[in-house]
């Protein structure tokens, strides 16, 4: 009913603590550090000021409160030296690890906390991946909500453990960066969503955040049905305060705020990085009362209860953020993040094709080496004598100037040093008395005949600002095939910022080896060759949809700037005024597009690597699955065919109601290590529920878990416990989730294409 319209929802809510009584004590705390302060000194506090960090609140120094310090990102601290730069999101997700998860958000916050920064301004879940192109998407972790929700909960409560406000971000639907923002001549992109979805998929792992505590939450820059992110009632004061019981604060994206009184009203409380609209004028607007004093005191309170929420009122480090190019006290927070870092990078790479067990390599005496991609290379205008940092430095970081580690914009990082393929593949080379040739400029590098393997590197940029022209580029594929031509043992390697084709070569009989090494982080080059030769047994799996071409992935494939008037919806067309686009296909992402018997008539659209997908150096076998629905709660009635539950009150707890994250159902299945070595299997599970429409995706993934390492002809089990919101659907009347009555049917295996075993659960009830 609502589709393209954003209904308002005011007033604002007021934090109440009902979450846990440690929220309950921060939010008793800031209530009475703001009760002291002057209209003022509020203002103060939900405003930016100039300062050495990404972002810097204004302090109350007669109370003791400091300026607040915020910086970036996802992925390591950006812009500084002395601190590690960590595997990108989307490489973190194809680990499918939910312990590595953790310990990365941990690593990560350590880091922060260590230069007495803040707020992190991350994890990413938005974008999401709507579009294929996406400039960003790398950032994040996956548009499977369940699989991005489960790394958003682990890595917020990795970073909070470590003492860090979690800022996960971009809320909401911010998925494209063509017209992100709103310029002179005009308006952002609305992102124009219907109900069920926006609850289903985009707002999904924003709750697993916000169910581990996060802090704060950054409101993103574009339009949502027609009314600016940081000035939309339904999103903030509607769905994160009231829905999902937020406790902490919303922070703008940097210069995201359009409005003053409307934004503060709507449930806007901190503007970054300056005054914005407030400020001055903030004052201005609560002595005439067009913003109430009890909106402007619960902006400073939401701000102060997560200071205090994560005991940063309590020797919190102060700030190392320093201007590298003047001398400076270093500040190492490295630790030993090296060594996660590297576990990572070999966890999220994944295998895509291995023929004639090319690999594992076994010592190999003669390797070739080619491609740009493979070494560090200081192209002569740019990051001469550094492998990132500024935003300027990673905007710079493209396909031809080297080995490709992270993204660009703001959620790239600043690696201390980058182990670059080369570098590691040397190394063991060395070790093993053998020779390396190699060529990291021509597309068409010389032939050595006796070569045992030929390694060839490319890679697909991405960076904030920009969506991606292409998901391949002719000078890689031209590379790829021409050492193919004459190589028998070509290994292709694909470092990229998103999903990369490879339909150019893929198929070629002298490729025998393909692997998507990701965006892995200062270690990139040991994890890659811990995977060639076999230390690590592979593990990673595709966290998207690789197709056979561009034009499989449909409407999805490139941003769109259309304004009402015109019907192209993959055009920018900077004359548009009031841009948008509708999220037409609903919830049918990535491998629920290609699922989708509308869009795979025939298995027409059948991908060249299905989502899930990723090879071992060994083979499983699955088998004895059970599925068991865990009988309702004592006192739980229902009504219409649908479980009401007792407890339902209108108490918000944030991360939705506590219902939603109880365990309903439980699946077990058996696997076996059936193949010649060591290894870990990613079991994973997917959902069809009862009630499917034809707008419904055919399956969900809605479990995954590492089960192993198993030696040969081991057997293990693989356990998935299924909850409330796993299985429910937002219902768009009732708003409110709801687990429907019927046949759920379940299926594990090693894809989202290859099932193994199937059972069902029957809510009777
Ligand atoms: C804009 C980006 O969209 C956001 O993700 C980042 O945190 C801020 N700039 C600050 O650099």
């Amino acid at each position: 009913p609502y589709y393209g319209l954003s209904p308002p929802v005011y007033p604002s809510p007021v934090g109440n603590g009902t979450t846990s009584a440690r929220w309950a004590q921060a939010r008793m705390h800031a209530r009475d550090m703001v009760a002291q302060m002057t209209v003022e000194e509020k203002a103060n506090l939900t405003r930016g000021w100039p300062g050495a960090c990404v972002g810097n609140t204004g302090e109350v120094p007669r109370l003791g409160i400091p300026a607040l310090c915020f910086a970036d990102g996802p992925s390591g601290i950006r812009g500084q030296e002395f601190v590690s730069a960590f595997p990108a999101g989307i490489h973190v997700a194809a680990t499918f690890d939910r312990h590595l998860m953790y310990q990365y958000g941990r690593a990560l916050g350590s880091e922060f906390y260590g230069r007495g920064i803040n707020v992190a301004l991350g994890p990413v879940a938005g974008p999401l991946g709507r579009v294929v192109k996406g400039g960003r998407n790398w950032e994040g972790l996956s548009s499977d909500p369940y699989l991005a929700g489960s790394g958003m909960g682990a890595i917020t409560r990795g970073i909070q453990d470590a003492g860090v406000i979690a800022a996960p971000k971009h809320w909401l639907l911010n998925e494209q960066e063509t017209r992100r923002r709103w310029t002179p001549t005009g308006h952002a992109i609305s992102a124009n969503v219907d109900d069920r979805t926006l609850h289903e998929l985009y707002a999904f792992p924003f709750m697993d955040a916000l169910r581990e505590g996060a802090g704060a939450v950054m409101c993103s820059y574009q339009r949502a049905n027609h009314s600016y992110a940081c000035q939309n009632s339904k999103l903030l004061n509607g769905v994160l305060k009231t829905e999902l019981g937020f406790e902490g604060f919303v922070v703008s994206d940097w210069d995201g705020q359009t409005s003053g009184v409307a934004s503060a009203n709507a449930g806007l409380d901190l503007t970054m990085p300056s005054a914005g609209f407030w400020g001055g004028k903030l004052v201005e607007a609560v002595q005439n009362g067009s913003v109430s004093e009890e909106r402007i005191s619960d902006m400073a309170t939401r701000i102060l209860a997560s200071w205090y929420y994560l005991h940063q009122d309590k020797g919190y480090p102060p700030p190392a953020i320093y201007n590298n190019t003047e001398k400076h006290f270093p500040v190492d927070v490295q630790a030993d993040h090296a060594r996660l870092i590297e576990e990572i990078g070999a966890a999220g790479t994944v295998l895509v094709k291995n023929v004639d067990n090319a690999l594992p390599l076994k010592k190999p005496k003669f390797l070739c080496v080619y491609g740009y991609d493979a070494t560090l290379k200081a192209s002569p205008w740019q990051n001469r004598d550094r492998y990132g940092g500024g935003y300027e430095d990673n905007f710079g970081w493209n396909t031809f100037n080297g080995t490709l580690v992270t993204g660009g914009g703001s959620g790239g990082n600043s690696p201390p040093y980058v182990v670059s393929p080369f570098h590691a593949l040397q190394e063991r080379v060395t070790r093993d008395r053998g020779i390396l040739r190699w060529d990291f400029y021509s597309d068409n590098p010389p032939p050595y005949l006796n070569t045992d393997a030929c390694l060839v590197f490319i890679n697909a940029y991405a960076s904030e600002s920009f969506d991606r022209a292409s998901l391949t580029d002719e000078f890689s594929d031209r590379l790829v095939l021409n050492v193919a031509s004459w190589c028998a043992n070509t290994i292709v390697v694909v470092h990229s910022a998103g999903i990369r084709l490879v339909d150019g070569w893929i198929t070629h009989p002298n490729v025998t080896a393909t692997l998507f090494a990701g965006l892995p982080g200062q270690e990139s080059g040991h994890a890659l060759t811990s995977v060639l030769y076999g230390e690590v047994n592979p593990t990673g799996r595709l966290p998207y949809t690789v197709a056979k071409s561009e034009s499989d992935y449909g409407h999805l494939l490139s941003p769109s700037a259309s304004s009402t008037s015109s019907s192209s919806s993959s055009l920018d067309s900077n004359d548009d005024i009031f841009p948008e686009t509708n999220f037409t296909e609903g919830l049918l992402l990535d491998y629920r597009y290609f699922d989708h018997p509308a869009n795979n008539k025939n298995n027409s659209l059948a991908p060249r690597f299905e989502f899930g997908f990723g090879l071992s150096y060994t083979s499983f076998a699955y088998s004895n699955l059970s599925a068991t629905l865990l009988p309702l709660p004592p006192g739980a009635r229902t009504r219409h065919g649908l479980a009401e539950y007792p407890d339902r009150t209108d108490t918000q707890v944030q991360g939705g109601h506590p219902a939603l994250w109880e365990v309903v159902a439980v699946v077990r299945c058996t696997v076996i290590n059936a193949g010649p070595v060591e290894g870990a299997e990613i079991a994973q599970l997917y959902v069809d529920g009862p009630g499917r429409d034809r707008d419904s995706p055919v399956r969900l993934l809605r479990g995954f878990v590492r089960v192993g390492p198993l030696v040969p002809g081991q057997r293990g089990e693989a356990v998935f416990e299924l909850t409330r919101r796993d299985l429910s659907v937002w219902d768009v009347e009732a708003q409110d989730w709801r687990l429907r009555r019927g046949a759920y049917e379940v299926w594990v295996g090693a894809s989202s294409r290859d099932l193994r075993v199937r059972g069902r659960v029957t809510r009777r009830v």
